[in-house]
Parts: structure tokens; C-alpha cells; sequence
């Protein structure tokens, strides 16, 4: 058939018509060699590289250097944050890239934490999940969805291990465990690059926050961290290293203090570890005004002493707070800061952009931004998410699950129960998120017809002081209205009332959104805002109680854990919290989420960890009762915890030699048998004691997890490597990482408690 296209010049304008004029980026530039670049730019240019630019209003920032568009006009951008509307990243991006002299492309940042439109569970919970995979899964659509609507860099994953409750931003990390810190950093890394540099589906990951931010003294927010060198390799460095092994392309600074030097001037960190020791090429952000808060900490004198005592440190680019922007020019100038060390901050950033394709593709396609975030597969995948992260606590004469068939009414109860933008968590609410199933939704959604749900909001809570946040307007997470004591008391009856004329109650308690994350540090772990006596007034009433707790950080619950038949841990689960909540609830899901935290009894037990060093007097020991005269010493549920609709059981424990040399492999198996009559997964666990050595070891150190699937009264084999990597630990008497030829023990099980027991032992 002549097709018209199969004449020559036909041909060609077709060519020219789909690869020209439909193109996206019409006037996209062929990407540069970053050497040549960098030959041509002016000091200036090179400092606003090495700048991130706020995207909102910062009074400070404007004192500093004016205003932001002119920046972008005159010398370029390194990096804007907190845009997360397109039309405004193309406004400022066809500033840079067609104004600015050498138009070099934007690059637009923002805190994709788990999720963008489609919202995933808040990564404690996705840790919670012991399912890397899934992690690595729900970031590749994160990073698919924001990069349609403009962001190529991310402010995620957040690294820092968390060992205090009281800590508010536990919530946003994995949790307590290197190892299984270090095994969800790399799956995220994964999820959010890639393995194709360049794919216009991905963005640039960052390891935050570098590092020891956990750590805070007391929990509290911000507060000086002290950690010891062996700690820090041991510990708090490890996900960071493992990040960085899976290539993350780029690292942001803690705020703290890190024994007494600021972390974002902190060349040990910065420099010795990361550069020195881990050959990191890539380029490290601050946190938001971290430079210019150099002079708050005490340790710059003014803006000019921490534009070079960051810079020296090893910090490239300055976020938000202008500081390089400033001053850094001047300290060129005077010689203090040489052309060479300005150089070899900017190439990596000017590296990354070629790298994520920016200057072929600087603009947002503002067509396709309604169809990504909407693939069905999206909300799929977060649907499983939920119900792969839930974590069952406690389940009495198997209260749960429940069968719509024997039930006709349920009250749904409590202040989180209808709550939407809470369910996703302070950073979920912030990128673009799109519609969220609450747990009364989806409990609705669940019984259909068939069941009446009663649904009773019960007084509302709020911070006892309130958060920086709410004011923050692309924040749109809120505190719940004040309420006088007559509205919270006929509220607080008319819930009992509501649970009174029901057959079974869901109460759903925690916190909302904003008392957890960033400065939501809290003293007290109790239910807060009546919501114990809530508690104990619907359980007086004798109805069968499913307490469901919506919260970033474990909460003092010792009363429920002997009152309240059952118990479900769903953190902030996201825009499919609801649905997936019901799924587990009635049944359809069988839950399977592990702790990734100690769960304390009480905050004066934080900070709290199962990976502790033994003592003079070890909790195994006869004679021991607690360390704490009031108080258990050991947590409510251990890390590692979490129930099932079915059972599980764990036997034949096998180490394939008693003997082995140091730098050898040694094997274990188990097998692990589901005994009960539901299909449902098992996390198993192992965990790992060297006996002596050059340090005092850990009582256990977790050392690998599989999560397998099993139908009822399956068994399988699962089988454990333990190398170099497993068996070696930085020594602070040898001041490096060893592999010591001592006696090993070895336990595997449903949690760090886990009894079944092997051993080895390594010679030289
Ligand atoms: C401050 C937070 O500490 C950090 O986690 C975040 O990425 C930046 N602000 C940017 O929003």
C-alpha cells in the first residue's frame, strides 16, 4: 500500500513532526560534559550550584540575599525546594534554563517520603512489613509519580536509627535495627533510582540524616546527640553505608550536635567517613538552614565563620538558608576556600542532573501528570502495603478475625476513626496526595450492607503544645478543633453509649499526624487527650473491644495489653489505610507485620533496645528480677514481635559445622511449619551472640529475616549464610572491623526473644 509516509519527503516532515514539533521539550539541551560546564562558569554561578533555594517564603533567606527569582534569573540554582506545584516548577525552571546565562536546569527537591499522590504506609510501617521488596516497590511508584509532577530528588530514605519512642521522628525511619535498617535502605535506594541513570521515571535519592540524629538526648528533637565511635560504625552508620553500596546519589546533614561538633559541620562525618573511608563522589545537602544554624549551635561566630567552617567540613550545598549564597564567594576571594575545592563540590551536583537527564528534560509534562498518578496498580500495591505492615499485638480467644456473618452491628469509635489526612502521616499530606479511605470507611466498604456500623468520634485530641507545623501552609495536616469540657464530656458519652448498643467495638485511638515527626518529641507515651479513659469506659461495658492504634512511635498501652482482647498496630498507613485495615480486620488478610522497634511498657524505659551488651548480672541470670524496682526491665512486646491468624513453629535448628575458620561461611537452616489451619506468613528471624572477644558483644544482633508465605501445614527449610559481613563488628580496642575467632551463638524465631538455639565456633 503507498502510505503517504512511504514517500521520501513525506517522510521526512513526519520525522520532523513527531520528533520535533510533538516533542516534549522542544528546546531541551543535548547533555553536557560537567567539566566543560564548570570551565564556563563564573564564581557566582558556581556558588548559586552549590545553593538550594526555599521555595516558600523564608524572611531570613530574604535578608540574606534578596530575592530568590533574581538569583535564579542572574546566576542559576542548584536546587529549589518545597515546589510542588508544576506550573510553578516550569515557571522557575524556564527561568533558569532560559535566562539564566548558562542554562543549567533546576533541580526541584522534596520530601517524597512514602509516597507522592498514591501514599504508602509511613516507613516504620513499611518496616514493619519485614518485605524489602515491597519497599522497594512502593518507591518506584513514588519516584514515578513525582517525577511526572516535576521533582527529580527526593529528601528520602530517612537512615537514622531510632531507640527512643520518645523521639519524634521514629516514625519516619525503619526503626531500631541496623540490619534490617541497612536491608530497607537498599531496597529504597532501588526503588527510588533505579538501575538506569537517567530514566525519566526515577529520582535522586538522598541518606538522611548524616548521621546519629536519633540519638537525641532525652528524645527529644534536635537535642545533642553523644554516640560513641564503635556505636557509630556499629550502629548508627550502618544503613547509611548500605545506602550507600546501593548507590544513593546523594546525602543530607543531620541538625544535631554529634559529640559536641553540629553534624552540617562535622568533618569526621563528612569527610573522614564518608569521603576518606566510603569514597562517596556524590554531593551533601544540609538540612533546612542547618548552615546558618551554625551560629545558633554555638559553633559559628557569625554567617561568613559557617559558610567555611560547613564548607571545609565537606558540605556542598546549602539548603535554604543562603548562607553560601552570601558569604562563600568572599571566602574564595581571601583565600581561605581555594577554586578547586568550589569545583569539586559543584561537579557532582552539575553530574547528577546530567545524570537524572535534566537538561534534555527540564520541564514538567503537564499532560501526563493526571494519568500516572492514577494507574490502578498504584492503589493496589498500596492496598497490600497496608495490609503487609499491620502488626497484630494481641488477639484473645482469636477475637480477630471477625466474621461479618456472625455480627449485625459494629461501633466504630474514636478521634482517628474517620480521620483521612491523618492516616497519611505528616509528610504523606504534604507532596500531592490524592484521596484517602479512612477506617470507617473502610470498614464500611468491608460489610457493605450486611453489617450497621455505628460511628461515634469521641472527644477530640490535640497537642498539649502545639506544633510549629500547623502553621506551614504546604503543610495541610491540622490539629483537631478545641473543645470545651461540656462538648469533649457529651462526645466522650455519647462514644460509650455508641460502643453500649453495638455487638463489637473498633475504638480507634493514637495520634494524629502532627504529634508525630519532625519537633513532635513527647515526654509521655500515653494515650493522650482522654483517650484512656476512653479506653477503659468502652471496655467496662463488656462488648468484645479491636483496639486499632494509628500512631508514629509505640505507645504506653500496658493497660490495654491485659484488658483489651485484641490489639492492631497500623501506624499511619496511608491513602489505602482504611480498605487495607478492613482486609486484615475481617479476615481477608492474614497480618504479618513484625516490630521493627522494642515496644517499652512506659517511656522510662526509653531509650529501649534488644540489642544491648550482656552485663555483670544478665537478665538469664537466676537472681535476677529487674533493674528497675517498678517496673519491668524488659519491654512490653520485643522487637521482632507480631501475631498471626494462624501459628507458627520453628525446629531442627541446623549449623552445618561446629568448626570454622575466621573468613569462612557457615550455613544454618531451620524449618518453619505453619500448624495452624489459615494460610499466613512467617517472618522468621536469626539472631546472632559472639561469647568474648576483643569488646564486650551484644545479648543478640539480628543477622537475617526471610518473610515466606505458608499454607496450613506447610513446612519449609529456610536457609541462613553467615559470612564476614555477619560476623564482623568494628572494635573500638582495634579501632577497625574484625572477625574474631570466638564462640558464636546463633537463635532462630518469631522475634528477638526466639530460644531455638545452635552455636559454631571460628578459629584462626
Ligand atoms: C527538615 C527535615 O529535617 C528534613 O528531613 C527535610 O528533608 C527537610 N526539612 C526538607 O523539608
Amino acid at each position: 500500500m503507498d502510505c503517504a509516509v512511504s514517500k521520501p519527503w513525506t517522510r521526512i516532515a513526519a520525522l520532523f513532526f513527531f520528533s520535533v514539533l510533538l516533542a516534549p521539550n522542544l528546546w531541551a539541551q543535548a547533555s553536557p560534559n560537567a567539566q566543560d560546564l564548570l570551565r564556563q562558569m563564573t564564581l557566582e554561578e558556581k556558588i548559586a550550584q552549590l545553593s538550594q533555594l526555599p521555595g516558600m517564603p523564608i524572611p531570613e533567606f530574604k535578608e540574606q540575599v534578596g530575592n530568590m527569582e533574581d538569583v535564579v534569573r542572574k546566576y542559576g540554582a542548584g536546587s529549589v525546594l518545597w515546589v510542588s506545584d508544576p506550573k510553578e516548577i516550569n515557571r522557575l525552571q524556564h527561568i533558569a534554563v532560559d535566562e539564566s546565562r548558562l542554562h543549567i536546569p533546576i533541580l526541584f527537591g522534596l520530601d517524597v517520603i512514602h509516597g507522592y499522590h498514591t501514599i504508602f504506609p509511613a516507613p516504620i510501617a513499611m518496616a514493619s512489613s519485614w518485605d524489602p521488596k515491597l519497599a522497594e516497590s512502593a518507591q518506584t511508584i513514588a519516584a514515578r509519580e513525582a517525577r511526572a509532577g516535576g521533582i527529580s530528588w527526593t529528601f528520602a530514605p530517612m537512615l537514622d536509627i531510632a531507640r527512643d519512642a520518645r523521639w519524634g521522628r521514629m516514625v519516619e525511619g525503619a526503626g531500631e535495627d541496623p540490619y534490617l535498617g541497612a536491608a530497607m535502605a537498599r531496597a529504597q535506594v532501588a526503588g527510588f533510582q533505579g538501575s538506569q541513570p537517567g530514566s525519566l521515571d526515577r529520582v535522586l535519592a538522598c541518606a538522611k540524616h548524616f548521621a546519629g540524629y536519633g540519638a537525641a538526648d532525652g528524645g527529644r528533637d534536635y537535642d545533642s546527640s553523644y554516640i560513641p565511635e564503635e556505636q557509630m560504625w556499629n550502629t548508627y552508620l550502618v544503613p547509611f553505608k548500605a545506602a550507600l553500596d546501593a548507590g544513593v546519589g546523594t546525602f543530607m546533614s543531620a541538625y544535631m550536635d554529634l559529640n559536641d561538633v553540629p553534624a552540617t559541620g562535622n568533618r569526621w562525618l563528612l569527610h573522614d567517613v564518608l569521603r576518606d573511608s566510603w569514597h562517596y563522589r556524590g554531593f551533601v545537602v544540609s538540612d533546612a538552614n542547618a548552615v546558618h544554624s551554625l551560629i545558633a549551635h554555638g559553633y559559628a561566630r557569625n554567617g561568613q565563620d559557617a559558610a567555611i567552617k560547613a564548607f571545609s567540613a565537606g558540605l556542598d550545598m546549602d539548603m535554604a538558608s543562603g548562607t553560601y549564597l552570601k558569604y562563600l564567594s568572599e571566602e574564595v576571594k581571601q583565600g581561605r576556600v581555594s577554586m578547586d575545592q568550589i569545583d569539586n563540590a559543584v561537579l557532582p551536583i552539575l553530574e547528577a542532573k546530567i545524570r537524572l537527564g535534566l537538561f534534555e528534560h527540564p520541564f514538567v509534562d503537564e499532560g501526563q501528570i493526571p494519568r500516572v498518578p492514577n494507574a490502578p496498580e498504584s492503589q493496589e500495591l498500596a492496598r497490600a502495603a497496608v495490609q503487609r505492615s499491620l502488626v497484630l499485638l494481641r488477639n484473645e480467644q482469636a477475637l480477630l478475625p471477625l466474621d461479618k456473618r456472625q455480627i449485625r452491628s459494629i461501633a466504630v469509635i474514636g478521634p482517628l476513626a474517620d480521620a483521612e489526612l491523618d492516616l497519611l502521616g505528616m509528610w504523606g499530606a504534604m507532596t500531592k496526595p490524592g484521596p484517602t479511605v479512612s477506617i470507617l470507611q473502610g470498614i464500611k466498604n468491608k460489610v457493605g450492607g450486611t453489617v450497621r456500623v455505628e460511628f461515634a468520634h469521641g472527644p477530640n485530641i490535640r497537642r498539649d503544645i502545639p506544633s510549629f507545623f500547623e502553621n506551614v501552609a504546604i503543610l495541610p495536616v491540622k490539629e483537631q478543633p478545641q473543645q470545651t469540657p461540656e462538648q469533649a464530656r457529651k462526645a466522650f458519652n455519647d462514644a460509650v453509649a455508641t460502643a453500649k448498643r453495638n455487638d463489637v467495638t473498633v475504638l480507634v485511638l493514637g495520634e494524629i499526624a502532627l504529634m508525630s515527626g519532625e519537633g513532635a518529641s513527647r515526654s509521655s507515651l500515653k494515650l493522650s487527650g482522654g483517650q484512656q479513659e476512653l479506653l477503659e469506659a468502652v471496655i467496662a461495658t463488656g462488648k468484645p473491644v479491636v483496639l486499632v492504634l494509628v500512631n508514629g512511635r509505640p505507645l504506653d498501652i500496658s493497660w490495654a495489653a491485659e484488658h483489651v482482647p485484641a490489639i492492631l498496630e497500623t501506624w499511619y498507613s496511608g491513602s489505602q489505610a482504611g480498605n487495607g485495615i478492613a482486609d486484615v480486620l475481617f479476615g481477608d488478610a492474614n497480618p504479618a507485620g513484625h516490630l521493627p522497634v522494642s515496644w517499652p511498657r512506659n517511656s522510662g524505659q526509653e531509650p529501649l533496645y534488644y540489642d544491648h551488651n550482656r552485663t555483670q548480672s544478665p537478665e538469664d541470670a537466676p537472681d535476677f528480677t529487674s533493674r528497675y524496682w517498678d517496673s519491668s526491665s524488659n519491654p512490653l512486646y520485643p522487637f521482632g514481635y507480631g501475631l498471626s491468624y494462624t501459628s507458627f513453629s520453628y525446629g531442627n535448628v541446623a549449623v552445618d559445622r561446629a568448626q570454622a575458620k575466621v573468613g569462612s561461611i557457615v550455613n544454618v537452616s531451620v524449618d518453619v511449619t505453619n500448624t495452624g489451619n489459615r494460610p499466613g506468613d512467617a517472618v522468621a528471624q536469626l539472631y546472632l551472640h559472639q561469647r568474648a572477644g576483643s569488646a564486650s558483644r551484644p545479648v543478640r544482633q539480628l543477622k537475617g529475616f526471610q518473610r515466606v508465605a505458608l499454607a496450613p501445614g506447610e513446612k519449609q527449610t529456610l536457609h541462613f549464610k553467615l559470612g564476614p559481613d555477619e560476623l564482623q563488628f568494628w572494635s573500638p580496642v582495634k579501632k577497625e572491623w574484625s572477625v574474631e575467632p570466638e564462640q558464636f551463638d546463633v537463635w532462630v524465631g518469631a522475634d528477638s526473644a526466639a530460644k531455638l538455639h545452635g552455636e559454631f565456633h571460628l578459629t584462626p
